[in-house]
């Protein structure tokens, strides 16, 4: 029986994690730590909630006492981190709080770690969840590899950078046992509706504007959130001590491209006119030091490891839609109270 952390199981992808190894591992002991920020959510996991393997835990990664009691009560074999502050917007807005949460977080994390497992890290693992947007923005040729130097421009991206290096740190002076991985944009059920997908989805429903930065000409590489999960099963299970893995489905689409594309879909599902939703575009000002393109090279994955996508995008977006279109209890839980206040700063001020 192994013991395994999931931190920010609470979380968009942390869910899916969480549901996986639930189910897949039933001699795992899975422990997810979440502090239930507006981004996490339990009714997120209400399918396994009842599962004699698994267990919640509300706290804090920030507070390092409670960090470090945690890991001596409950002796961890594994720890796979994706607590964190995640969207862009927000860290523009409060970047402090990415400072905590995403640095000193995950160092409280490491901490612990060697604390407890000592110098005897015999099968034992560290798994650190990153993300592309470490690397910087890419022109119109390339695309990111293991090798990529970092060039953050977000204060998201950045405190993502600073701790994927405190990660390698902690390896290369501690010997605690690393592996990271640096995936694209995710899609998918369970995601907050600040992120452009399930925000696009609501604001199509509901006939409300679709604020489109800039001019929509950004180039995102999007991964449906399940295969995510089943590379983090792999790289966990499977993944080389030391080595980074960027994960991602060759699947790169303008905004506005995607934007027209989910605006037809619901068309169609909605039985409105062909061309209706997409009177909804608005464009608005871009985002202060806006990406311009991610696109993730991962042969890497794929040549070592075997994960390669399971699910092509036109039909990952088309689950995605109708999981929101039937799920409206979920999406008007989470759109109720601190939610509006943050739409009103976010968009309508503008
Ligand atoms: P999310 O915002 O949906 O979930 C984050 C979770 O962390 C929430 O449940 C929240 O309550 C929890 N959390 C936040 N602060 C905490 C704290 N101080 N202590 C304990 N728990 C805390 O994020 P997500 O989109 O699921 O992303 C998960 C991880 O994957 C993050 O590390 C993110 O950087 C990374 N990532 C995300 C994407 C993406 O497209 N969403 C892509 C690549 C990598
Ligand atoms: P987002 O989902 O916030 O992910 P990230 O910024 O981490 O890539 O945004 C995806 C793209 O969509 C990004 O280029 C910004 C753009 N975007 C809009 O044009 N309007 C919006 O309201 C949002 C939330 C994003």
């Amino acid at each position: 029986m192994k013991t395994i952390l999931i931190t920010g199981g609470a979380g968009f992808i942390g869910s899916h994690v969480v549901r996986l190894f639930v189910n897949k591992y039933p001699d795992y002991q899975i422990v997810n730590l979440d502090k239930l920020t507006y981004a996490g959510n339990l009714n997120n996991l209400i399918d396994v909630e009842n599962k004699p393997n698994y267990e919640f835990v509300k706290g804090d990664i920030v507070d390092g006492e409670f960090i470090q009691k945690l890991f001596t009560e409950k002796k961890f074999d594994g720890v796979i981190h994706l607590a964190a502050e995640s969207h862009v917007d927000r860290s523009i807005s409060n970047p402090t709080e990415f400072v905590f949460t995403n640095v000193i977080g995950t160092v409280n994390l490491l901490n612990a770690a060697k604390t407890i497992w000592k110098d005897n890290f015999e099968g034992k693992k560290f798994y650190h969840i990153s993300t592309d947007e470490v690397y910087g923005s890419l022109g119109d040729e390339g695309m990111f590899t293991e090798e990529t130097k970092y060039d953050p421009h977000s204060p998201y991206s950045a405190s993502k950078a600073s701790s994927d290096h405190f990660v390698r740190a902690y390896l290369d002076t501690f010997g605690v046992p690393t592996v990271i991985s640096n995936c694209s944009n995710n899609y998918g059920s369970f995601q907050f509706p600040e992120k452009l997908i399930p925000l696009f989805i609501h604001n199509i429903k509901n006939n409300k504007p679709l604020p489109v930065y800039g001019k929509g000409e950004n180039v995102r590489d999007w991964l449906w959130v399940v295969d995510h999960a089943r590379a983090i099963d792999v790289i966990f299970h499977q993944g080389k001590v030391g080595e980074t893995y960027n994960i991602g489905g060759f699947n790169e689409w303008t905004n506005i491209a995607l934007i027209k594309l989910m605006c037809r879909k619901m068309d169609e599902k909605l039985g409105r006119q062909t061309g209706e939703s997409e009177k909804l575009i608005s464009y608005v000002k871009d985002r202060a030091g806006h990406d311009l393109r991610y696109a993730i090279d991962a042969t890497k994955i794929k040549r070592e490891l075997g994960w390669e996508p399971s699910l092509q995008f036109e039909e990952g977006i088309e689950k995605t839609i109708d999981w929101y279109l039937e799920n409206t209890d979920w999406l008007e839980n989470v759109t109720s109270g601190d939610y509006q206040k943050y739409y009103e700063q976010q968009y309508v001020k503008r």
